[in-house]
């Protein structure tokens, strides 16, 4: 181990060898950052089983407990995992961690695969209109007549203009009317001229990696969190940290600050996806007040806290504070339907000016009627009453899989619940979420293993992610009861 981190600068030593006044680290500091520079240069690739405290502490001279506390924080911040086994490095997603440093020559196909592999999928897609699928929409409520109209309007009033190309950043009727119903639904201080037209809420997370990072910049993902945030953060050759969550949103180690300064930090805080929990007003403070110590970014992504299901609305994190250091990521995929493809990213007021100019140069606009009818269909008061509809459907989908669910399962094992369209269950250790999730593909049920939005999947990540926003009421008892027959099978008896 010695020849991979280098020998430690003993204390007494090095003053005796002339460097007084400049006094070394505490070792168990050099240690830390000795292991940490390691697995980001990729000299201790992921999955390689670090030495047991013991055997490193004789190594390298130093007391148990120096490395105990190191492996410790190393786990903490998200470089390593410890389990039964031992300690074990972490896949994080630096391009060296992954061990492209090596100097032996790689064809340019293994770099291509190795490039892509990160992107993987942890199964093949599924139909994603199967029951319990999380994340899709009724789309059989959608109101296609009204939409149909706003389309034809667009049409006519619109034509043959908006057959060219169109501002980069979107339509500016579309910007105006997104940021008065974000003003007054979602408390985001805004106004058009910070909102930035995507494709979708994937093109807007890409877009804040291209404008506020660089390649190798750190970036921190909630974990379990959004594959889609991973996959953003990997396309730009970020270093991506996991952070733990718990039933308060992102749980960030206090260190972690400091010793892992990120420059974006993802975070969906209206309603955690997958977990559910809702990122409490203590940490929302003083998640703001670090990032603005640190100069880092927040990316919030309100992809479906348009439907609250109980108590008062969650406002944005953006709009906590004015000058939040947040960029405000939401999208029509829930709220509509997933094909639309339009999203957008409300830019701080600050930078929107010099954003737009790089913008002209990235984007080239498009979609432009579609845009122009969704600006009518919200203006026009259609898109709220479609919400309001959808709300009461939800949430009458997500008693009937609650009263589902705690029929067969521990019902303190649901997660979530406050807003969107999907539950969490946990599950026991001895049900592998994977195999349970693979086992409903096979009868025609949908739900996703929690393992699969984990970094480090770990004991809390084993469970089914079940959506209800796509399944109507009366099937989802006998859905539920499906998948308790299957895990019964699996244990080996009821899981009551
Ligand atoms: C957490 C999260 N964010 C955003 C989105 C929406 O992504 P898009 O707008 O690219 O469809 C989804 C959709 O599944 C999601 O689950």
């Amino acid at each position: 181990m010695i020849e991979i981190i280098g020998p430690l600068t003993n204390q007494a030593t090095a003053s005796g060898a002339g460097t007084v006044g400049k006094k070394p680290a505490p070792l168990q500091k050099q240690l830390i950052e000795r292991l940490q520079q390691a697995i980001l240069a990729g000299r201790l690739p992921a999955g390689s089983l670090l030495p047991s405290s013991r055997l490193l502490a004789a190594e390298m001279g130093v007391s148990r407990n120096t490395v105990v506390i190191a492996y410790e924080h190393l786990a903490a911040v998200g470089y390593v995992v410890a389990d039964k086994k031992g300690t074990r490095v972490s896949p994080l997603s630096s391009p060296a961690a992954r061990g492209e440093h090596q100097t032996s020559p790689a064809t340019p196909e293994a770099v291509y695969a190795a490039r892509v592999e990160q992107f993987a999928a942890t199964r093949t897609h599924a139909d994603n209109t199967l029951p319990l699928t999380p994340g899709t929409p009724a789309l059989d409520r959608f109101p296609l007549g009204a939409w149909r109209r706003a389309l034809e309007r667009s049409m006519e009033r619109a034509l043959p203009l908006a057959l060219g190309y169109g501002a980069p950043t979107g339509e500016p009727a579309l910007r105006d009317a997104i940021a008065a119903h974000l003003r007054m639904s979602r408390g985001v201080r805004c106004d058009g001229s910070q909102v930035v037209i995507t494709e979708g809420a994937q093109e807007a997370l890409n877009l804040c990696v291209r404008l506020f990072t660089n390649p190798g910049d750190i970036a921190w993902v909630e974990d379990p969190g959004y594959r889609g945030a991973k996959a953003a953060f990997n396309l730009g050759d970020l270093t991506t940290l996991p952070m733990p969550v718990d039933l308060e949103g992102i749980a960030v180690p206090p260190d972690a600050w400091r010793t892992h300064s990120p420059k974006l930090i993802y975070t969906s805080p209206a309603h955690q996806y997958p977990t559910g929990s809702v990122l409490s007003v203590a940490r929302r403070l003083a998640l703001i007040a670090q990032a603005r110590r640190s100069g880092a970014w927040l990316i919030e992504d309100d992809y479906d806290g348009e439907f609250r299901h109980t108590g008062e609305p969650i406002a944005s994190l953006q709009g906590l504070v004015p000058d939040a250091p947040v960029l405000y990521v939401g999208s029509f995929s829930k709220t509509m339907f997933p094909a639309l493809r339009i999203g957008f990213v409300v830019l701080p007021g600050a930078i929107a000016g010099h954003a737009a100019v790089a913008l002209q140069e990235m984007l080239r606009g498009g979609h432009r009627l579609e845009q122009l009818a969704l600006a009518h269909f919200i203006e026009s008061g259609e898109f709220g009453r479609h919400l309001g509809r959808m709300r009461r459907l939800y949430r009458e989908r997500q008693q009937a899989l609650r009263d589902a669910l705690t029929a067969h399962f521990e019902p303190s094992q649901i997660l979530g619940g406050n807003c969107g369209m999907h539950l969490t269950l946990r599950l026991p250790p001895h049900l592998s979420d994977q195999v349970l999730a693979e086992r409903a593909l096979a009868e025609r049920l949908n739900p996703r293993a929690l393992s699969g939005f984990a970094l480090q999947p770990r004991e809390e990540t084993n469970g089914l992610v079940i959506g209800y926003g796509s399944t109507p009421a009366e099937q989802l008892a006998p859905a539920i009861g499906v998948l308790a027959s299957l895990a019964g099978e699996m244990a080996g008896a009821r899981v009551v």
